[in-house]
């Protein structure tokens, strides 16, 4: 019979991997704590619609990429369904936020989550089909200040903290903003009729999107296209004046906090949702899937999905292009050792090596028990590879109350009395 294995894009996270990913997930809500925000967790699937209106019929992510399924009746009382795994998570937080009625206390909402997503893409380092996104999104009713550039600021140097504190170096942010929803259709017809004259030298993607959806050009990666590229008009030239001083007042107030950023005017990101701040961060570690996390402010969504005007900005980092990152850091992660080790002497001896594990594991210290069928050889072989300390059980140990423990890195060995080995391990590695 063939072996089954993970689905091509899926992959099973191991220890001591995994505990990369939760020090990830703790920093994040203890900084995400810090800025007040509250967690949400919606559900992995939702009806296809809200991601055909909220993230966009024509963008990559919905026309190709998305998990969808028909969910069929099951009882006359159902209507079959057209669902879909979420490939992100900002039409779900906002469909929330309408479905609750968060906006009715008349509060800034804060909300952060952390989960997986899915998306049908080509898998290469970096990039999963089914992969986790740690995000937050700021949304609220105009006169909660949702609107306010400072929202965007303050989401930004949450990122610039969080990243290090994580300890990760060598991040840049880019920064654009890609204006109103009255702006964009101005520079977009400018854009086409200037693609009109040059798309015939371009790449086969590129002079498709020319037609069908022009920003998306902007981000071709065609060596041979980027001086026609870079030749192309400006969003920065069609923005109205609002949304110029908008911009000014986010740059402004990051300058304010000397968080460096670069502008980036070909940073149009592929949702339809955007408007004003567009923001990536990149991190040069991470080869061609680059963007360790992107976000931007999405003032017309609410509306997109039936929902009443409620501004907001939010962000998604990728949460395994963070350990890759610090994967490549730090090196390989090593597991974390036990404190001890418990060799019990002989079979015999089994279920008195659980009752001395339990006690010390109830005093807070990690224990590994190994098994009284093993010779002694194989129980310190064993032992150094998985702890700090061996504790040996045998027969007199049992009688006498005093154990015999050596420890890995010092070569000692010491006779401990039962009611003191706790503490005694505890200090061996403080
Ligand atoms: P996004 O740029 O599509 O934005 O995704 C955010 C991050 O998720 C990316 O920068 C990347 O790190 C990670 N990511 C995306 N696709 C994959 C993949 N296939 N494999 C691994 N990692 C991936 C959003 O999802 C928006 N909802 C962000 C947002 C929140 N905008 C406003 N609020």
């Amino acid at each position: 019979m063939s072996t089954l294995k993970a689905v091509r894009g899926t992959r099973d996270l191991l220890p001591p991997e995994t505990e990369l990913w939760n020090r990830i997930e703790s920093t994040a809500r203890a900084v995400f704590g810090r800025y007040n925000f509250g967690e949400i967790r919606t559900p992995v699937f939702e009806d296809t619609q809200l991601f055909a209106r909220g993230v966009g019929e024509e963008t990559d992510i919905v026309s190709k990429e998305m998990y969808t399924w028909e969910d069929r009746a099951r009882a006359q009382s159902e209507k079959a369904q057209s669902l879909t795994l979420r490939p992100e998570n900002t039409a779900g937080v906002v469909r929330a936020y309408i479905e609750h009625g968060l906006g009715e206390s008349g509060m800034l909402q804060k909300l952060f989550y952390i989960g997986p997503q899915f998306r049908r893409e080509r898998p290469q380092k970096g990039r999963y089909r089914q992969f986790s996104q740690i995000g937050a999104e700021v949304i609220g009713p105009v006169s909660s200040g949702s609107e306010s550039p400072l929202r965007d600021a303050e989401v930004l140097e949450m990122l610039a903290s969080f990243l290090d504190e994580l300890g990760i170096t060598g991040w840049k942010l880019l920064i654009n903003s890609v204006g109103s929803a009255s702006d964009r259709p101005r520079y977009i017809a400018v854009l086409k009729e200037a693609l009109r004259a040059v798309a015939p030298q371009m790449c086969g993607d590129c002079q498709r999107r020319a037609e069908t959806n022009p920003l998306r050009v902007l981000d071709c990666k065609i060596p041979e296209d980027q001086p026609i590229i870079e030749a192309l008009p400006r969003i920065a030239d069609y923005l109205d004046d609002q949304s110029k001083a908008h911009f000014s007042a986010v740059l402004a107030a990051l300058d304010a906090c000397g968080i460096v950023y670069e502008v980036s005017h070909r940073l149009v990101r592929g949702f339809d949702y955007y408007s004003h701040t567009t923001f990536e961060f990149q991190h040069g570690g991470l080869g061609a899937q680059n963007a360790l996390l992107g976000g931007g402010r999405y003032d017309g969504l609410s509306e997109m999905i039936g929902g009443p005007k409620a501004p907001g900005i939010g962000f998604a980092m990728g949460e395994d292009r963070l350990v890759l990152t610090l994967e490549a850091q730090a090196g390989q992660v090593h597991p974390a050792l036990a404190d001890a080790y418990v060799a019990p002497i002989g079979e015999p001896l089994n279920s008195a090596a659980l009752v001395l594990a339990r006690e010390l594991r109830r005093a807070g210290l990690r224990i590994e028990v190994g098994d009284g069928s093993f010779r002694i050889k194989k129980s310190f072989e064993t032992g150094n590879k998985l702890a700090r300390n061996i504790v040996l059980l045998g027969e007199d140990e049992l009688q006498s109350g005093m154990l015999t423990v050596k420890n890995f890195d010092s070569g000692e060995q010491t006779k401990i009395a039962r009611e003191a080995l706790a503490s005694a391990l505890t200090a061996s590695h403080e």
